[in-house]
């Protein structure tokens, strides 16, 4: 890669040059600080001292261009949210038994969160009030105020203590900035900062470029919610204890989630398993020593790059793929070409993708293995303890990584080699639960067939009652070819 220039914030060279921008686009200017009384939740009030800012901001409740992406289609132009248990129906099988093996979509919009949440998503939100936390600007006064009702009590009677105006407002300026003098902040106090403390992290010290990361950090990790002896939510957590800052591995965090018997949060219905789960850990894998935080890139570098509205630079508040926004991202560092840029992401994640079917589909094959070694078991069949707890802990690995992998948003680009790493070893630890359940079965006289039949229709098909915005019946068919192209010989 040629880099031709150096952003904000990265390196000796930003000391003695000063941060330098791409062609045409001088740093982002602050408008005269306005006066936004304290507090302010209603982004319509910011935006009369910063109207381009909340422009972009609403445009995010635009559809994205269509046909730019190759991977996240997202909610385009023909109004297709595309379901990720279509894409990739293993994970159909694998999340059978809650929420997300009914309705997993692609992200879309900021604008949309909590929509998504009341229309598409909605059966995602039986954890009560605490599913807030990443969606609403209200979350942590209602965390205050609320007290263990805001994560216990129903989505709904939560939801319902926001204001009637702005029940459905999602991101807003306030929880990325200081109404005093815009400078960023970060408004998760109880859930970032007690993250980021717990590796010894003090918060006043970030950098303002380590800060234009730490925002979205806020809400693009995975967390974990505690339960009650009764089931109910009794908080959040971001599963990082074991790790440090810049080294948030897939290793520590499994070891954090699988340590913690207050975070099995369902039950897996094809193993029966009792599991805990990942979400969307853009941070965490960004964040883990690949190329672009080296280089001292933050996520607002790629996906808010300096733009151009009505003859002022500002930030790009309508926050989505760099690739939906022509790459003009990449250009503040890059001098290749856009379409030779655009086709390096497209190749890293067709890797990734090939590589993420693989363990996925090696992940469900253990699972129905543990289905027939359970059918066996309720006959009456006899299998070995020691091998049966060992494949289940090798089963679980395999779960967890290629899950980590599968819910991290940028297919494989935020971190390539340390994707196609973690989802090596899923494969491997997979191959090693298969090994271990056929050889107990076959000691226990159960006939195992060599092809594992996945029954991925059922799963796909029948998983229950689903609003999926778009067309359904391409919904279902593979839309991408991925299964073709990656895995013609799979049984399907
Ligand atoms: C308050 C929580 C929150 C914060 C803070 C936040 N995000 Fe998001 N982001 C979300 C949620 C939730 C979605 C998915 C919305 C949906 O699908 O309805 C999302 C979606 C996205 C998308 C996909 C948009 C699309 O068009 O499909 C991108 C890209 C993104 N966020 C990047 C960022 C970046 C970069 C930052 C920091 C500058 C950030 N986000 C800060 C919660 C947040
Ligand atoms: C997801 C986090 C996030 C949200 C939400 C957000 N901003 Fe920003 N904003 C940023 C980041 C990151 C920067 C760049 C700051 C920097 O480099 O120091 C920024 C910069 C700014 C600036 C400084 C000038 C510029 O364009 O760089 C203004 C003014 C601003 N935002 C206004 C707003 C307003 C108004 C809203 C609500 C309509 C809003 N922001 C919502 C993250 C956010
Ligand atoms: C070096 C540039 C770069 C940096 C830095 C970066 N991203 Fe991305 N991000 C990308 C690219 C490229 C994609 C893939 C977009 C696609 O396939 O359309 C992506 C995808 C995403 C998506 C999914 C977008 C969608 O449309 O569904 C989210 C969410 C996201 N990034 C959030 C983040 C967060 C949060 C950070 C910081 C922790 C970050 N990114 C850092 C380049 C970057
Ligand atoms: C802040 C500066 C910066 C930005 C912004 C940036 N890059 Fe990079 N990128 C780098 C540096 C530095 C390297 C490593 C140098 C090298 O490989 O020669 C790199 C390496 C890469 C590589 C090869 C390494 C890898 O991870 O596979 C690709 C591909 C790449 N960048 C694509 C992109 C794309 C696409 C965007 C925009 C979405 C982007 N970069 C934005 C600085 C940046």
């Amino acid at each position: 890669m040629v880099i031709r220039k150096i952003s904000a914030g990265m390196c000796l060279m930003l000391v003695l040059l000063g941060p330098t921008w791409a062609d045409g686009a001088e740093k982002p200017q602050q408008d005269q600080p306005a006066r936004i009384p304290e507090n302010t939740i209603d982004p319509a009030v910011w935006g009369k001292a910063y109207p381009s800012q909340y422009n972009l901001w609403k445009q995010t409740e635009e559809p994205t261009p269509a046909g730019k992406s190759k991977y996240k289609v997202g909610f385009d132009a023909d109004n297709i949210t595309y379901d990720k248990l279509s894409m990739y129906p293993y994970m159909a099988l694998l999340f059978n038994g809650w929420g997300f093996g009914v309705e997993y979509n692609e992200p879309r919009g900021h604008a949309y969160m909590i929509k998504d949440q009341l229309e598409i998503d909605a059966k995602r939100v039986g954890a009560g009030g605490v599913c807030l936390t990443c969606k609403s600007p209200y979350a942590p006064g209602l965390e205050k105020s609320m007290g263990q009702d805001y994560y216990m009590k129903p989505f709904r009677d939560v939801v319902n203590q926001i204001p009637q105006e702005n029940r459905e407002l999602g991101v807003a300026c306030i929880d990325c900035h200081n109404s005093k003098d815009m400078s960023l902040q970060l408004s998760r106090g109880f859930t970032l900062v007690e993250a980021l403390e717990a590796m010894k992290v003090k918060t006043e010290e970030l950098t303002k470029q380590q800060m234009r990361s730490a925002v979205c950090a806020q809400c693009h990790v995975t967390y974990n919610i505690p339960k009650n002896a009764e089931g109910k939510s009794k908080g959040v957590y971001f599963p990082w204890q074991k790790s440090t800052w810049g080294n948030i591995t897939v290793e520590d965090i499994i070891q954090q989630i699988r340590n913690d018997p207050e975070v099995g949060e369902w039950k897996q219905s094809v193993t029966g398993f009792k599991m805990a789960f990942m979400r969307h850990p853009e941070f965490e894998l960004y964040s883990n020593q690949s190329t672009h935080w080296l280089a001292g890139a933050a996520c607002a570098d790629c996906h808010m790059p300096a733009t151009k509205v009505d003859g002022q630079t500002v930030s790009d508040h309508r926050v989505m793929s760099p690739l939906k926004a022509d790459l003009q991202a990449c250009s503040q560092c890059h001098d290749e070409d856009t379409e030779f840029l655009k086709q390096r992401v497209i190749s890293i994640q067709d890797h990734t993708v090939s590589l993420m079917l693989r363990a996925g589909y090696a992940t469900a094959t253990v699972a129905k293995l543990f289905e027939t070694a359970h059918n066996a078991q309720a006959k009456g069949t006899v299998l070995d303890k020691e091998f049966y707890e060992q494949a289940k802990d090798f089963y679980l690995e395999a779960f967890y990584r290629q899950l980590f992998i599968g819910a991290e948003n940028s297919v494989g680009f935020h971190n390539p080699p340390e994707a196609m790493r973690v989802l090596g070893d899923a494969v491997a630890f997979a191959g090693k639960a298969e090994g271990l359940l056929r050889q107990l079965l076959v000691q226990a006289d159960v006939t195992v067939p060599m092809d594992i039949d996945l029954e991925l229709a059922k799963y796909v098909e029948q998983r229950g009652e689903k609003k999926l915005v778009g067309r359904p019946e391409q919904e279902i068919k593979d839309p991408f070819g991925l299964q073709e192209r990656f895995l013609p010989k799979q049984k399907k």
